[in-house]
């Protein structure tokens, strides 16, 4: 649709960045903290280890002094859950409060929003050695770390966000690191769905229990959603793309919002004799629990086509945002209408209008874009400038997007791009950039740490100073 005249952005627009905490904070051993999924994980070979990462649990001050200095309104991070719980359940360690609160009163001394996501791909390993989210004592647990965070910190914090990127610890645990496989488990499909039924209870709790505990906060989930496109105008292919976007995105949207099982996803789990099994009380629970918005993380779109046979040469992919494929359901293809980032994933702004369209079209909740980013090598010039250009392009495209999508009268609460500052990949390192602000260590060897203003730091800072205004 052509716009004449564009809606401005909203006057309390979130504008803001993301990081998550292993990826991030460093001091993975220290001050009481115990291990997490992430830290006993064996590493992507060449990539940093998650000791130090950027090591903002040290300079978070600096950091958040940083990002008051480009205006920002929010700044999205996570708890580490082994921080507050160093044994995933029972002794609360006071070191690990007393950090978020003061991480969370440096946030607010700077009138900027803290969005906190309670869950990032970091299970306590001791709670993985009981079975992580296999057992289904795993929704109590979780349930209990909640009560800690509403009851330490909602008294200052009132957005919260339960589980990062559900559907990609479902779809690409590996990758992730995240992977649990009890021992004996024969179909492993249904395992992993039933520990995603696990998290989709804990999740509906939390929120359930964050509305009681702290009744003027907001709280909704943080999934990855990508539209998902057919390849080409065939019948069978749009059949695919619906296939495929039942599973990677509606499954988690349609269970959080209205408490239901998506009826492709029950499908493909009957036809895999996976379906999940539900504890006394789950369907009520589900039902009874209503997220206040939608946040959602967005790279880029995904295309496939029909598979038609259950022999189908399917391409597994290589991560959350690269083409994957499931014989007899759909087959991930290439989308010969996008360029690609240095890694490999598709660009593709005008997908991000169509997924919030699509989103609000839904749901009917206002969104809030939890990331959103380029990740590139970044170089450090000698005088301490480093020239993302790349990256700038990357997000006026995106931001433009968020704009007409506006105008198309989708409700949008704010952009917090991925990352406020540079930290490691899921998988690739911290070779592979991402921040405003670079930091200088590398996955070989820890650097200086010192912080320096990328080019995007400036340009940001402008695009929020205007409230996006600059853009036209
Ligand atoms: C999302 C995650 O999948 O994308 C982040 O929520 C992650 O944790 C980000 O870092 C970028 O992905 P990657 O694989 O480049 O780190």
């Amino acid at each position: 649709m052509l716009h004449k005249k564009l809606e401005p952005f909203p006057k309390d627009f979130f504008w803001g960045a993301s990081t998550s905490a292993y990826q991030v904070e460093g001091a993975n051993a220290e001050d009481g903290k115990g291990p997490s999924c992430q830290d006993v994980k064996e590493l992507p070979a060449g990539t940093a280890d998650l000791a130090t990462c950027a090591d903002h649990y040290h300079h978070f001050k600096e950091d958040i002094a940083l990002m008051a200095e480009m205006g920002f309104k929010s700044y999205r991070f996570s708890i580490a859950w082994t921080r507050i719980l160093p044994e995933g359940a029972g002794k609360v360690n006071q070191k690990g409060i007393d950090f978020y609160n003061s991480l969370i009163d440096e946030c607010l001394r700077y009138h900027i929003t803290p969005i906190v996501t309670m869950f990032h791909f970091d299970m306590p390993a001791a709670l993985d050695e009981k079975g992580s989210w296999s057992n289904p004592e795993s929704v109590q647990w979780f349930e209990d770390y909640a009560k800690i965070l509403f009851e330490s910190f909602g008294d200052r914090v009132k957005h919260w966000l339960t589980i990062n990127e559900q559907n990609m610890l479902t779809l690409v645990g590996p990758v992730i690191g995240t992977l649990h496989v009890p021992e004996g488990t024969t179909n492993l499909t249904k395992e992993i769905y039933q520990q995603n039924h696990h998290q989709l209870v804990a999740q509906a709790r939390a929120m359930i229990l964050c509305h009681r505990i702290i009744p003027d906060a907001l709280i909704g989930p943080a999934p990855n959603i990508a539209l998902v496109y057919p390849a080409s105008s065939k019948p069978k292919d749009i059949l695919a793309a619906e296939n495929y976007n039942a599973i990677r995105n509606w499954l988690y949207l349609d269970m959080a919002v209205f408490g239901r099982y998506n009826n492709l996803v029950w499908a493909y789990l009957k036809e895999h004799d996976a379906t999940p099994a539900f504890a006394k009380g789950d369907e009520e629970t589900l039902k009874n629990a209503h997220p206040d918005f939608i946040g959602f993380n967005y790279y880029n779109t995904a295309t496939v086509e029909a598979s038609l046979s259950w022999d189908d040469d399917i391409n597994p992919g290589a991560d959350q945002q690269s083409a994957r494929g499931e014989a007899g359901f759909y087959k991930g293809a290439e989308n010969p209408n996008l360029l690609k980032t240095e890694f490999g994933w598709e660009i593709d702004p005008d997908g991000f209008r169509a997924t919030m369209r699509e989103l609000y079209d839904r749901y009917h909740l206002p969104l809030l874009v939890t990331e959103n980013g380029l990740g590139a090598y970044d170089t450090l010039e000698e005088d301490g400038s480093i020239h993302d250009d790349y990256r700038i392009k990357y997000l006026d495209e995106h931001i433009r997007q968020i704009r007409l999508a506006i105008t198309d009268g989708v409700e949008m609460m704010g952009y917090n791009p991925w990352s406020a500052i540079d930290l490691v990949s899921t998988h690739e390192g911290i070779r592979k950039r991402y921040g405003f602000i670079y930091v200088d260590t590398t996955d070989e060897k820890v650097g200086s740490l010192k912080r320096y203003k990328k080019d995007s730091f400036e340009w940001y800072k402008e695009v929020i100073r205007t409230n996006g205004e600059c853009l036209y």
